[in-house]
């Protein structure tokens, strides 16, 4: 029999999790996909639980996703943006959240841009923390969701084969799918332009590639990224219409391939730069389907770290 606790008390990295972790996160999924598929979506597992959204980085589908989550753990939920708070009159992280806590707050969500301010705070605090997002370091729920969207299409993930494309460099996603997809037993490449793969990626057990064809051909499933500006000082590559023909994913080359290869996008997408409109709305892309199954995975973690309290 699997264990039915998580073996920690936050989420702050998929490097932290076990593989017996994650699976009891996707059997909790399974159970709460079904719960939120019924006429009545509302369990009372969270009642009595205060969790509180903060936001220190744009986010339309993980705060969304969070938020309906919690309200369907009937959870009592607070939402907090940086743009519009005292952060903006020189307040620390940790004077905000402290703040935050004494109004008796159980559990934090927290998106922020420096990787590692998840760690910092829970050295610091005792509420449940769970990471929605730090920096270019990690995403661990949106890895989670990815790859209980592969098992929804694949069953069983070992020995598949994943391919993440774009801009591995500034992204937290692709750090967070490689290590829970290699705790599941997938095979990963990586693939993009030279400047966007991180120059010791390879030590991570991860195969490297360039070439757009090449890694289509070889994967089962390939995971696109967008090319993210906002974290870019210099310019990695001349222009976005080369960066298009070179790295782009369109159906011209997915027809020309050997096998189907599952598409999936964690979003936001950059129509006409990584992938074409006719592949991203295609029967191949699982894309809103990752989203769908994000409610159910943010309620699993949920639920899970609050057995923790108890
Ligand atoms: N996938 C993802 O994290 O999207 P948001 O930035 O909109 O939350």
């Amino acid at each position: 029999m699997g264990n039915d606790r998580l073996s920690t008390d936050h989420l702050l990295g998929i490097k932290y999790l076990t593989a017996e972790d994650i699976q009891l996160i996707f059997e909790t999924s399974d159970n709460f996909k079904e719960v939120i598929n019924r006429p009545i979506k509302k369990v009372p597992s969270l009642r009595d639980v205060t969790v509180a959204n903060l936001f220190f980085e744009d986010s339309t589908r993980t705060r969304i996703s969070f938020e309906l989550a919690e309200k369907r753990l009937s959870a009592d939920v607070i939402n907090f943006s940086a743009s519009s708070s005292s952060v903006k009159k020189g307040e620390t992280l940790l004077d905000t959240v402290n703040n935050i806590l004494s109004m008796k707050v159980d559990m934090v969500v927290m998106r922020h841009p420096a990787p590692g301010a998840h760690h910092y705070l829970s050295k610091h605090i005792s509420a449940n923390i769970i990471n929605a997002g730090d920096g270019t370091h990690e995403h661990p729920t949106q890895a989670l969701l990815d790859a209980f969207s592969m098992r929804e299409k694949f069953g069983d993930l070992a020995g598949k084969k994943v391919a993440i494309l774009g801009d591995i460099l500034h992204s937290r996603v692709a750090l967070s799918n490689i290590f829970c997809l290699q705790k599941l037993g997938a095979e990963v490449a990586v693939c993009g332009p030279p400047t966007l793969i991180p120059k010791f990626i390879h030590k991570l057990g991860v195969k490297v590639s360039h070439n757009t064809r090449e890694t289509l051909e070889w994967c089962d499933v390939a995971n696109i990224l967008r090319i993210q500006m906002e974290r870019q000082d210099i310019k990695y590559f001349p222009s976005l219409r080369e960066y298009a023909r070179y790295f782009g994913v369109n159906r011209q080359l997915l027809d020309s391939l050997n096998s189907e290869v599952v598409i999936m996008h964690p979003g936001p997408i950059n129509r006409g730069v990584e992938i074409t409109s006719d592949v991203a709305d295609s029967d191949q892309s699982i894309i809103l389907q990752q989203v769908e199954n994000g409610v159910a995975i943010r309620m699993a973690v949920l639920y899970l770290l609050a057995a923790r309290r108890s």
